[in-house]
């Protein structure tokens, strides 16, 4: 049997929790060798739902999961962490500007970057999924400096898993026969999925990319609204879509993204494709020996170009949002 590895959650009574938890602990989260101890992490009136749902998790009696812990502060929730994945977040109410959901953010990021940086275990993985969930890594990279920046990620996998079935729909193949498309910049409407090094069944996908009308005028604003849709459509905000991509990103961050594809995430540039280094932006990236490694050497068309400095743009003025707020 492998050591237990102690798996972190914030946010652990929302709905991406709810949807999340009983994954982790089936073995989904990290394979099925692999025991986990959950910490859950939430905010004091958040723990009597958590204690709900470690109840039902009792009753799940999963053969992996090797104990469940609630916390109400991240100097706890965090103690011996493996992996963290950061789902709590404030979400924008009425009337607020963006710097406002960044200060607010930024009170939950920053003390748990702090703790990260005090008690996590050594070799800590962090995914953040909360929104603005790049700049939120950024704050909590930014708060834990004796941690490799290389540990902190933000969760695009969400919409380069909502991209492959768009793909995968209009070509009439398989989900799995879609390889090697990116998200490219900021987890939001600016966000650029890149279609144009894309393989398809093994083929080019140039038949979509010359398309232009669908690609304009449907590809990239389904793939990048579609958080809008589901909520118009259910009422409420992605959550086991989101749960799911975030089993697929750390799943594939432990154990290696697949021969011949790459995925999406976002991490700390180090300036490839002209990314200001530093700014947690989406990537074209692969996962060998647990790292993140950016995809090196594509192509940039100058359609490509525009939308990717779009998005990071975006990421630039986020930046300096945070940076006058004190917050990095
Ligand atoms: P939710 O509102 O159902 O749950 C959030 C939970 O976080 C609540 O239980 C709340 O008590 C808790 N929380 C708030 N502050 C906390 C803190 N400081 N420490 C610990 N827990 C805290 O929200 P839901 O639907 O679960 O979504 C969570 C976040 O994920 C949101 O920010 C949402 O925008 C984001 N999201 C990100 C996606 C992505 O692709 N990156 C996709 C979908 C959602």
């Amino acid at each position: 049997m492998n050591a237990i590895v102690n798996v972190t959650v914030t946010g652990a009574a929302g709905q991406i929790g709810y949807a999340l938890l009983f994954r982790i602990a089936s073995g989904q989260l990290l394979g099925p060798d692999v025991p986990v101890r959950l910490r859950l992490l939430e905010i004091p009136q958040g723990v009597k739902a958590a204690e709900g749902t470690a109840m039902e998790l009792d009753d799940c009696a999963f053969p992996l999961l090797a104990g469940i812990d609630i916390f109400d502060n991240p100097r706890d929730g965090f103690d011996g962490a493996n992996i963290a994945l950061l789902v709590g977040a404030r979400p924008r109410a009425k009337g607020m500007e963006r710097s406002d959901l960044l200060e607010a953010n930024g009170g939950i990021f920053r003390p748990q970057g702090e703790a990260i940086n005090a008690v996590a275990a050594d070799d800590i993985r962090v995914l953040v999924v909360g929104n603005p969930a790049n700049t939120n890594a950024l704050i909590a990279a930014s708060n834990a400096p004796d941690v490799p920046k290389d540990r902190f990620s933000a969760m695009t996998r969400l919409d380069h898993n909502r991209a492959l079935t768009q793909v995968a729909k209009r070509a009439g193949v398989a989900v799995d026969d879609v390889r090697k498309l990116t998200i490219w910049g900021n987890h939001s409407a600016t966000q650029y999925p890149d279609l144009f090094h894309a393989e398809i069944a093994g083929q080019s996908s140039h038949v979509l990319t010359e398309d232009s009308a669908w690609l304009t005028e449907e590809f990239i604003p389904v793939v990048a609204t579609r958080g809008a849709a589901i909520i118009a459509a259910r009422g409420a905000s992605s959550a086991a879509s989101a749960a799911n991509a975030a089993i697929d990103h750390v799943y594939d961050w432990v154990n290696g993204t697949r021969e011949g594809d790459w995925t999406s995430a976002g991490i700390v540039s180090d300036g490839s494709y002209g990314v200001p280094e530093g700014l947690v932006s989406s990537f074209p990236v692969v996962s060998r020996g647990g790292s993140w490694e950016i995809v090196q050497g594509l192509e940039i068309g100058e359609f490509s170009r525009e939308r990717i400095d779009a998005s990071v743009a975006e990421l630039v003025e986020e930046r300096l949002a945070v940076r006058a707020l004190g917050l990095i």
